[in-house]
């Protein structure tokens, strides 16, 4: 962008293996030479433990004023935290992209599939009540405001990404009137845009046929619970957590995270896959206006994984710091 400030953004990197994948995607952001101004934000488990809040008021002041966040990993706070971001800033999309990579052995070699995912209600809008001793309620909401605009968006990113078909997920064969709104609004979006073709799947079958028939699907639009467990399915059939990246997108706020957690099984051994954050980090720059930057950081990133330059996970015998290095080698030497 060709704005008189530098774009500035919010890095906050969480919990876990969260720190070490975020300083990778900033250490890339930063080798672009594109220019950002970032700074970073404290929230998460520590932070708690400190100040008594996991997500302190000037964090979020500062997710609400950049023009970007990025995100690394909640950890048992996620409640307070990434749940809280994405609702404070509005970001009611959550989008998934799944794209397996070359020289990365994995269950579907041509995957070019992305979820997305209703990311502000459902089960998520954290309403659980103990209504009697022994019974406990959680309230799923599903509203027709934010299933229309979530619907919508699925169909404007079908058109705008190629891709030719939209499939709702849903269980309304049990959830009549929650899925049943969800699935009415999708109907709606679908007239709309004659160009794309639209289906409905029952999340179960969903979760079946992304395993045995995955170019079944394109673009999956999910109500927020369906797409959460979907995406980690998802991500297993390219090879895993480490290489899948989200955008948190709203009308005013865009937050990118990886997929996957805090991954607390690794966190602290310097083994973390980077991709998922460096990935992240590419859609940041697409999404800022930086097209160029963001190409040249996802070309580099395949040609490490291409040549099999990676982190354990994927077999490969480099840390999180050499895989990045890796990467920053590639894409300097490709300006
Ligand atoms: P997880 O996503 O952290 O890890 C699941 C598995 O994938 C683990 O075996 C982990 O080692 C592996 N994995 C994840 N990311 C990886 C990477 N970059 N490189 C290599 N391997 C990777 O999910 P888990 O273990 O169920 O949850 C751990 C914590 O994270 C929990 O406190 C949970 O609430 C939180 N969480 C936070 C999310 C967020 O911040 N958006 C999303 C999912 C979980
Ligand atoms: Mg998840």
């Amino acid at each position: 962008m060709t704005d008189q400030h530098p774009l500035e953004v919010a890095v906050i990197p969480g919990d876990g293996i969260g720190p070490e994948v975020v300083e990778a995607a900033r250490a890339v952001l930063e080798a672009t030479g594109a220019g950002l101004s970032i700074r970073c934000l404290e929230a998460g488990d520590e932070t708690l433990e400190r100040r008594g809040t996991a997500l302190p008021d000037e964090s979020l002041e500062g997710a609400r004023r950049a023009d970007a966040v990025l995100f690394g990993a909640s950890g048992n706070s996620g409640a307070d935290v990434i749940l809280r971001l994405r609702r404070e800033l509005g970001t009611y999309v959550s989008l998934r992209p799944i794209r397996a990579f070359q020289g990365v052995k994995c269950l579907y070699p041509e995957a070019n599939l992305v979820i997305v995912r209703e990311n502000t209600e459902g089960l998520y809008a954290g309403i659980e009540n103990e209504i009697a001793p022994g019974v406990v309620t959680a309230t799923r909401v599903i509203t027709r405001t934010a299933s229309q605009r979530i619907a919508e968006f699925a169909f404007r990113h079908a058109e705008q990404e190629g891709f030719e078909k939209v499939t709702a997920v849903h269980k309304a064969n049990v959830l009549n009137e929650s899925d049943g709104l969800f699935l009415q609004c999708a109907r709606a979006a679908a007239q709309g845009r004659p160009s794309v073709r639209y289906d409905e799947v029952i999340v179960d079958a969903a979760a079946l046929h992304l395993v045995l028939m995955p170019e079944r699907f394109q673009v999956l639009l999910t109500p927020n619970l369906y797409g959460d467990i979907l995406s980690d399915l998802a991500a297993g059939l390219i090879g895993g957590l480490g290489l899948c990246p989200s955008a948190n997108l709203g009308e005013r706020h865009a937050l990118f995270e990886p997929v996957h957690g805090s991954a607390p099984d690794i966190a602290g051994k310097g083994i973390a896959n980077p991709t998922a954050a460096i990935l992240c980090a590419s859609m940041l720059l697409r999404h800022v206006g930086e097209r160029e930057a963001s190409e040249r950081v996802e070309n580099a990133l395949q040609g490490a994984l291409a040549a099999g330059r990676t982190t354990p996970d994927l077999g490969g015998e480099l840390s999180t710091r050499e895989m990045t290095e890796e990467i920053i080698q590639r894409l300097e030497g490709a300006s």
